[in-house]
């Protein structure tokens, strides 16, 4: 090569180089932060949950019960998650027998007729639990199960957690006998030096012929709380870990069904379990009702959160409708007792009821949204439902703020549901949602919102999305008093999902966080009190910021969305402020859009904390492409 060559090659790799640089890293932008100005309050009852029944949130979900189909329901290809069990030369047959229940509510049973067993060969049913069963070594497991047999020389009847894999017995515990009427029979199987594992089914068995009638067959693993007929641990830790104010409950579709006798019937989920009939849910699986109104308000209590309690309001999403007037009157009647079971001391009649379903205390409750969706009813009689409602229920709960599901012209509701689900650009185009809306027009309560990019869980482009939706959420919080990501969780096997883009995914093992999630417990554990007064110059459209002030703890949080793939570098300017030189920084960022986390790889997306230099109230950061960050001051 010429030196002439050369020269010009190298003139030319610098001019690559340095149009590289340029292109790699955007012009500085400079956010200007006025800490002594408070601009307007932000809502301590911004961040919060959104449940119902959907992707098995609850039974094979949150809800702890091991056993699927425990009230024993069949369909043409059988009794599901059942299957019979003849050891050896063993002979029995099952079938439901629709004749005989332990209650009202369960009429019916599983009738188990043994031909021929003995204590060597055994007969009886198997249940797969929800795919699979979680166990660990050296724990209990609480069993109970309803049954009555024909005569009373069965024997005993057993209960053994068996591996999957290696047939291996790895707790049993045995039932002395059955008398030949209905009854409730406990039992505890304990696991000894195991290794954990999911893949184990649960056997019931007998050594001798007869006849006998089963219902509601259950297992608990130890719950969160210790709570009988309680929750799951990993899940309601992760659920904790998200800061929730609030609980929207119990839907979403789930609140209206499909058909109107398919709604959610509070009356049917309260009590013993065996007085619950369960129901079909809209999303396609049976609800067991387990996890019934009083475990909704337990579930409040362990992670103080203040239930947003949603009442059936006459409209169910086939296009069924009650029509307002007397036909409806029933329906609010139902609300009202609802709103007396929540909050009502132990000597009114429903609060009685609670009171002895195990819960003297009243729940404090302020929220009571009055349907869901009902922008969806075609005959628009919303405007009608809502006002009879809200009249009967103002009437004897005047502080209560009753929530409609969609704008009203009739009235001024208290405050108004919005729902969103879109896409990430969508939300990038729409931060600015509510900046201009009415600050006179009704609060606003985001009751459903998720950017739905990635399945089961959203991907590192939906927690963008997400994030710079926040930022607006947190400037507007005066008007936006509560906000809810939905759907919140996901059974992520095969036929456990009903609805793409869910926070939190797991299977009978284990469970994981999004990007989202990670992207909530960021944004809800560094809230503040009030936004600042502030300025952002020279930035590309993806780069989102909020910036709030906690006055008590005097921190500043800076929250710093950068959707671009290149590196944003940003003067920030406290104007003034005086800040301690250590900060705390959050920062989740990923090399692509398209990144994600999975059940078997939880932590390729996940928040990193590091101690960020400030020397004084302007200082330079970087915010890497694609990147969420908080950064946490504190003010001197
Ligand atoms: O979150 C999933 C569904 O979306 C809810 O059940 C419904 O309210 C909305 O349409």
């Amino acid at each position: 090569m010429s030196e002439k060559t050369f020269a010009r090659s190298v003139a030319m790799a610098v001019a690559a180089f340095t149009a590289t640089l340029a292109l790699s890293q955007a012009p500085p932008a400079v956010l200007t932060i006025h800490a002594d100005q408070p601009v307007s309050a932000v809502s301590p009852t911004l961040y919060g949950l959104m449940t119902e029944e959907i992707n098995f949130s609850y039974d094979g979900g949150l809800y702890a019960e091991m056993v699927r189909n425990r009230t024993f329901r069949a369909d043409w290809g059988g009794i599901q998650y059942w299957y019979l069990l003849e050891d050896g030369n063993a002979k029995a047959k099952i079938e439901v027998d629709p004749k005989t229940g332990p209650s009202e509510a369960l009429k019916s049973s599983l009738k188990l007729e043994v031909e021929q067993a003995d204590p060597h060969n055994q007969a009886g049913v198997l249940n797969v639990g929800y795919w699979g069963m979680k166990l660990n070594p050296n724990t209990a497991y609480k069993g109970s199960f309803y049954a009555k047999a024909d005569s009373g020389d069965l024997g005993s009847v057993t209960f053994s957690l068996v591996n999957d894999d290696s047939g291996k017995v790895l707790a049993t515990a045995s039932v002395a006998s059955l008398g030949t009427s209905w009854k409730q029979h406990e039992f505890t199987l304990k696991t000894g030096a195991i290794q954990a594992s999911a893949g184990n089914h649960l056997v019931l068995s007998v050594g001798h012929a007869g006849t006998l009638w089963l219902n509601l067959v259950s297992l608990f693993p130890p719950t969160y709380h210790n709570r009988v007929n309680g929750n799951r641990i990993d899940l309601m830790e992760k659920l904790a870990a998200m800061h929730p104010t609030f609980l929207r409950f119990p839907g979403g579709n789930y609140l209206e069904g499909d058909h109107i006798p398919e709604r959610f019937e509070w009356k049917k989920t309260i009590g013993p379990l065996v007085d619950r009939p369960t129901h079909p849910s809209p999303w396609h699986y049976h609800s067991s009702d387990g996890l019934g109104l009083l475990e909704f308000l337990g579930w409040c209590e362990d992670l103080k959160m203040q239930p947003v309690l949603a009442v059936y309001a006459g409209y169910s999403m086939m296009q069924e409708r009650v029509k307002p007037g007397p036909d409806l009157n029933p329906y609010v009647q139902d609300a009202l007792d609802e709103i007396e079971y929540v909050t009502g001391a132990a000597d009114t009649k429903w609060g009685a009821v609670r009171a002895q379903n195990g819960h003297p205390e009243p729940f404090k409750l302020t929220y009571v949204e009055i349907g869901n969706e009902d922008f969806f009813d075609q005959s628009g009689s919303y405007e009608g439902r809502y006002a009879q409602f809200y009249k009967a229920i103002k009437t004897k709960y005047p502080d209560l703020q009753l929530i409609s599901t969609m704008p009203l012209k009739g009235m001024k509701p208290d405050v108004q549901d919005d729902h969103f689900y879109v896409r990430a650009t969508q939300n990038f185009k729409d931060a600015m949602h509510y900046d201009k809306t009415d600050r006179n027009g009704p609060k606003i309560f985001v009751g459903e919102w998720a950017t739905r990019e990635g399945a089961p869980t959203p991907n590192f482009n939906s927690a963008l999305g997400d994030a710079a939706w926040m930022t607006g959420m947190e400037r507007n919080s005066d008007i936006v008093v509560m906000a809810a990501y939905a759907p919140l969780l996901v059974n992520v096997n095969p036929g456990g999902m009903q609805w793409e883009s869910d926070l939190i995914g797991y299977n009978a093992m284990k469970s994981y966080g999004s990007p989202s999630y990670y992207a909530q417990v960021m944004f809800a554990s560094h809230l503040g009190d009030h936004t600042l007064a502030s300025k952002l110059e020279g930035a590309g459209p993806k780069l989102f910021y909020s910036a709030t002030k906690d006055a008590a703890k005097k921190r500043l949080y800076l929250k710093v969305v950068n959707a671009s793939s290149t590196p944003q570098s940003l003067e920030i300017d406290l104007s003034g402020a005086k800040v301690a030189s250590a900060a705390k920084l959050v920062s989740l960022s990923a090399p692509d859009t398209q990144a994600t986390n999975t059940i078997d790889d939880p932590s390729r997306v996940v928040p990193v904390e590091s101690v960020l230099n400030v020397p004084g109230s302007k200082f330079h950061h970087t915010l890497p492409g694609y990147s969420i960050q908080v950064i946490q001051l504190t003010l001197k």
